[in-house]
């Protein structure tokens, strides 16, 4: 789709509803410049179909690709949780070769329902060999079922396989294991009484993690670590569950809380199991973005002041694994990574993207699909491994972080309700400015509107530095409800393998001319 480039602005609006913004950048990294982590994008994998995503006995070519395309943007492939829903329950059995799962139902509102009762065996923690070299993987154990024989089962398997030749060779670690998944949900969900409470957790929470790190025999001088909470919300108290809470009834005060490294919370933005155009604009919508993601800084506050990191470790849109023509669309795209780069600025080392085969929110569908993901309808054809919308953005994410590992960004000051913007240093020097803007243009919207955005660089005077030309890189949407046709720079990854195609373009531009941004777009600016 070929895109013109107005020069003069005010011809477009004299068509087209227009807007100009002046927007500053300062060459040289402020003080509010937050360290982003090459792997700041993550995904969080549902543990029951785990070896659908990686392999078996083969890696699954599609998925790997998926990540190691991330890894050639930033150095660093995606880290991986694998836990959720389906990691309370999971059962062992040596005699299992990699997993058994008995699944309820399809129903048109959970056309992909996680399997209710996984039994995992030896191989199916060893298939972590398929992931990329260095990636780093945080599993999940069933507190849930209350059952420690299954959590300290499966901690020695998952511990066995990670000290194999086949994945240390790779440097593919284990960072982190989870207890339990959402346990404030446990009252609601039959896994424990009505009366199920944080003081109650905590205690069995030091009782399976007791038994767990001293089956597989970690030590405060081991590599991996435990994930702390994990909860689906917070009561960002002392009451109710929160890391407020599990912190004042003293689990880091356990022997095992001191092996805590990380506190992992979930977020979803809400919880539509049908969609609409509104909610679409209402997820991209600067303003929520920022709501949802702020809530937490209390709880980031107490967590660092523990010297602990902070994660988003799972999230996505909508739960009910995504809103239909919501979550699976090109507009949540730009959700994605507004959401990512404005987690960074509260103290979010890294965000989770959940996952699940067939999940409507996901960037990445590993394996072939027989039923349709937004009302389990029997699919005409079967549909092969393919990448969602929301795929650019991890991509676009790791572009504007670079290679270097020392990549600092800052929220810039865009007064305006639908663009915002990022910018990137690499050695103190700014680098990249990535700006989005969030208006939904839908199918059947007659006006595009178009904003005109100048650049001003801070100091100003003359600095002998000044950049005066810049390549712009633009992701392309035809429409925000779109899930397919997508461009970054005029290439496409929704392809067979998952590898980028198509011809490179980007534009070179005067910096003094500004840049034009449609609704439902985002630009990457390189500066020399
Ligand atoms: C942008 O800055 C220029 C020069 O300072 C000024 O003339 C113009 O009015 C500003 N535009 C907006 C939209 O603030
Ligand atoms: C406890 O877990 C073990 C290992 O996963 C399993 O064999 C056993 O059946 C479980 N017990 C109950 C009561 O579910
Ligand atoms: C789970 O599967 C195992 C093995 O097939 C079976 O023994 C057990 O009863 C099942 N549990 C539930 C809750 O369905
Ligand atoms: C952990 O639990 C298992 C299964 O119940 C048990 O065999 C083992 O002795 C326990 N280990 C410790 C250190 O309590
Ligand atoms: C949780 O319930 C137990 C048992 O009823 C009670 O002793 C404890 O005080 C409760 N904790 C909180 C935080 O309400
Ligand atoms: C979170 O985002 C949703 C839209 O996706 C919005 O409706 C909701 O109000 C936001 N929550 C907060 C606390 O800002």
């Amino acid at each position: 789709m070929p895109r013109p480039t107005f020069q003069i602005p005010f011809l477009l609006c004299l068509t087209q509803i227009c807007s100009s913004l002046n927007v500053s950048i300062s060459l040289n990294a402020p003080q509010t410049a937050v360290s982003v982590s090459p792997s700041l994008l993550s995904f969080s994998i549902e543990q029951d179909r785990w070896t659908d995503w990686v392999g078996t006995t083969s890696r699954n070519e599609f998925f790997f690709n998926a990540l190691d395309n991330y890894k050639q943007l930033t150095g660093e492939p995606p880290q991986i949780r694998i836990g959720a829903n389906s990691e309370d329950h999971t059962n062992f059995n040596p005699n299992v070769e990699f997993a058994q799962l008995i699944f309820p139902a399809p129903s048109a509102t959970v056309p992909y329902p996680e399997a209710t009762n996984i039994t995992v065996g030896d191989g199916y923690y060893a298939t972590a060999k398929f992931l990329p070299p260095n990636t780093h993987v945080i599993w999940g154990l069933n507190l849930g079922q209350n059952n420690i024989t299954s959590a300290f089962l499966n901690a020695k398997s998952l511990v066995k396989a990670f000290a194999s030749p086949a994945i240390k060779d790779a440097g593919i670690k284990l960072d982190a294991i989870q207890i339990g998944n959402e346990a404030d949900l446990y009252m609601n969900n039959g896994a424990r009484p009505r009366t199920y409470n944080v003081t109650q957790y905590v205690k069995e929470w030091i009782a399976f993690a007791t038994n767990v790190t001293a089956a597989v025999n970690l030590t405060p001088s081991s590599p991996t670590k435990l994930w702390g909470a994990g909860f689906a919300g917070s009561s960002h108290s002392t009451t109710g569950f929160s890391p407020q809470a599990i912190f004042e009834h003293g689990i880091l005060a356990s022997t095992p809380g001191s092996l805590v490294s990380t506190i992992s919370q979930h977020r979803y933005s809400g919880s539509f199991c049908s969609g609409s155009a509104g909610l679409l604009q209402d997820l991209m919508t600067k303003s929520t973005i920022r709501g949802n993601l702020s809530s937490f800084t209390p709880d980031i506050a107490v967590v660092r002041a523990k010297g602990l990191d902070y994660v988003l470790g799972e999230t996505n849109s909508y739960s009910c694994h995504g809103a239909p023509g919501v979550s699976n669309t090109a507009g949540a795209a730009l959700w994605t990574l507004d959401y990512l780069l404005f987690a960074t600025q509260i103290g979010i080392s890294r965000v989770f993207f959940h996952e699940g085969i067939g999940f409507k929110y996901n960037l990445i569908q590993p394996a072939t699909l027989t039923r349709s993901i937004l009302d389990g309808s029997p699919l005409p054809s079967p549909l092969a491994p393919h990448i969602q919308p929301q795929y650019y953005a991890a991509i676009i994410a790791a572009e504007a972080i670079g290679s270097t590992g020392t990549t600092r960004a800052v929220e810039l000051t865009i007064s305006h309700s639908r663009v915002a913007g990022y910018a990137f240093y690499e050695g103190g020097t700014l680098v990249r400015a990535l700006l989005i803007n969030s208006q939904a243009f839908f199918v059947g919207d007659t006006q595009r509107e178009s904003i005109h955005v100048d650049l001003g660089f801070l100091p100003t005077g003359a600095n002998p530095r000044l950049p005066r030309t810049m390549d712009v890189k633009r992701l392309s949407i035809p429409h925000a409800e779109d899930t397919t046709g997508l461009r970054w720079g005029g290439q496409t990854y929704e392809t067979s393998d998952a590898r980028v195609s198509g011809e490179l373009k980007v534009d070179r531009i005067d910096i003094a001319n500004g840049v034009d941004i449609q609704g439902t777009e985002a630009v990457l600016l390189h500066f020399d």
